[in-house]
This record gives structure tokens, sequence and C-alpha cells, in this order.
């Protein structure tokens, strides 16, 4: 989901890519398992890249609780190959993370000082990834991103589920206890290469302004698709919607330090919502 963004960036910047992936599929063009040292070796000693962004993960939150050996395999120790490799190459490394790195009980959002404390294994997996890439490197880029949206039919997460359940129904039940920050793929792409062009390394939060809930954020999708009149979104509480893997609270942060350097230009996520929904309206 993020990848094809991040590409669609780097081509307008006409950068020279190499896009990887587990398979050759989509925007892969080579074959490249982050588990498997041996193949992230010979790539990194065959392309010699000045760059490398990371973004491959097993993001399947319920799978990474159910096969907590898989999600450390990928989420850590496919990082820490990629961090090693970068050692070796001299590259420098930007490494795409979480607000599942929090547990999602502070009651505003998280900023990149917070502690992280996650209450499930995807989190806890992400936030390992993190610190591998902190204490072994020194020119590195770390970006949490919120509630990700983008590449609409690619998108298995919420939003693209919500606009085919109310092209389908019309009651939405959706949790009005969970909060967070949607980050949409278009604008964590060019703002996360902004950033990285400025050469200021270390951490930082990625979201799109302003914070919801998941029935707020249902609720401006069925307005965005002129399904007012039609379709009723019922809040629900999250007890009512069992699911394998605990979900925080709250994933909302903010981009303090991207505020702090004036640098904060990522559009309110209801303005991002609006033009994507606009954007893609006649695509199935
Ligand atoms: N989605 C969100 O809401 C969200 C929020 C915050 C941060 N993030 C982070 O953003 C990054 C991008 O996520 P996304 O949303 O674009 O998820 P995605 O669509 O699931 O993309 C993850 C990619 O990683 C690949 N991958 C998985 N295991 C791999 C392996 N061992 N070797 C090589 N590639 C592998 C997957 O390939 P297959 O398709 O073959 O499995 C997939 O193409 C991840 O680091 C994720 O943790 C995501």
């Amino acid at each position: 989901m993020l990848g094809s963004a991040v590409i669609d960036t780097l081509r307008a910047d006409q950068c020279e890519i190499v896009a990887t992936g587990r398979s050759v599929r989509g925007e892969a063009e080579l074959p490249m398992d982050v588990q498997d040292w041996g193949s992230v070796r010979a790539t990194f000693g065959e392309h010699e890249p000045d760059l490398v962004l990371h973004l491959a993960a097993e993001t399947n939150v319920d799978l990474c609780e159910q096969e907590p050996d898989h999600a450390y395999a990928c989420n850590a120790f496919g990082t820490e190959n990629i961090v090693r490799a970068c050692g070796e190459q001299g590259a420098v490394m930007v490494y795409v993370s979480t607000a599942n790195v929090f547990d999602g009980e502070k009651r505003e959002p998280y900023n990149e000082y917070d502690t992280p404390n996650s209450i499930n294994v995807y989190g806890r997996s992400k936030h390992a990834g993190e610190c591998i890439v902190e204490r072994s490197l020194d020119r590195y880029f770390i970006f949490r991103a919120g509630w990700m949206v983008g590449g609409w039919e690619i998108d298995k997460k919420f939003v693209y589920t919500m606009v085919q359940l109310c092209r389908e129904q019309n009651e939405l039940r959706v949790v009005d206890d969970r909060f967070g920050s949607p980050t949409f793929t278009a604008d964590f792409a060019t703002h996360m290469m902004a950033i990285v062009n400025s050469g200021r390394f270390g951490l930082y939060h990625l979201a799109n302004k302003g914070t919801a809930s998941r029935w707020e954020i249902a609720r401006e999708i069925v307005k965005g698709l002129g399904k007012g009149g039609e379709v009723d979104v019922v809040p629900i509480s999250s007890a009512e919607f069992p699911l394998p893997a605990p979900r925080p609270r709250s994933e909302m942060m903010k981009n303090l330090k991207l505020q702090l350097l004036g640098l904060d230009e990522m559009p309110h996520w209801k303005d991002a919502l609006r033009d994507y929904l606009e954007e893609n309206k006649d695509r199935k």
C-alpha cells in the first residue's frame, strides 16, 4: 500500500529506483525476502543503494498475535538484516513504523518523546525494529504513521472496506471508542521524502492533521460518497467486535518535531479524504 505511493513520489523526483518485494509482483521488480540475509546482502551488493526505504513488514495485526515468531522474524529480524546491509554499504536507512508502539492510554495525541509500550505483538515487533535501527546506525530516519489510507482497492484496511460496505448496505456499524490519526500514503510519501532530503536524521511522527474515531471517519466517507441520506452510520463499542489482537484505545499522534521545525505541512485528514474519494469516485 505505501510502497506504490513512495514509488510514485520517487519517480516524480527522477530518482533511480530498485523496487523489491517478497516476490515479483505489483511494483516489485526484484525478489528480496528481508528475512533472508543472503538475498538481502546479494541485492545490496549488486545495486549499492545510497538510500534504503524499508517498508516491508507483516502488517496483519491479528496474524502477528497468532504467530508471534513470524511477526518478529519479519518485523524485527528482517529489519536487522536491512540495518546490517545499510551499515555495510554506508546507505541512509528509512524505517516506517506505527502508532501501535504505544499502549493507547494517553488522552492527548502521542508525540515523539512518549514512551512506547505496545499492547500487541505487531506493535512490539515494530518497536523492536525501531530499537535495532536506533542503536545500530547514525544516518537513519524513523517515520511513525497513523492509520494508513491509500491505493484504493489494494487498501485492505478500513477506508476501502467502508467504501465497499457503503455501496452494498444502508447501515454501517462502526466502533466509536478507538481513536487514531488517518495517514494518507500520498501525503506521507511526499512529506517523508522532503524530510529525508533535508538530511535531518532522527525519529518523526508523520500523520495527517486532526484525529478521529473509526465512526467519525466512516461518517465522512458516507458524506464524501454522497450517501448521507441513504446510509446510516451506527456507533458501536469495540467490545461488540472482538478481534484476535488487542487494539490500543488511542493511536492518535501529533507531528510535534515537524511542528517545532516549522515543517508540518500535512493536510487535515478530512481534506485528504475528500480529495481521495473524489479522485477515485469512478473506480470499482
Ligand atoms: N497499514 C497501516 O495502517 C500502517 C500504519 C503504520 C505503519 N505502517 C507500516 O508501513 C509500512 C508499509 O505498510 P503497508 O501499509 O504498505 O502494508 P502492506 O501493504 O501490507 O505492505 C507490506 C509489504 O511488505 C511485504 N513483505 C512482507 N514480508 C516480507 C518479507 N519477508 N520480505 C519482503 N517483503 C515482505 C509484503 O509483501 P506481500 O504482499 O508479498 O506479503 C507487502 O508488499 C510497514 O512497515 C508497516 O508496518 C502501516
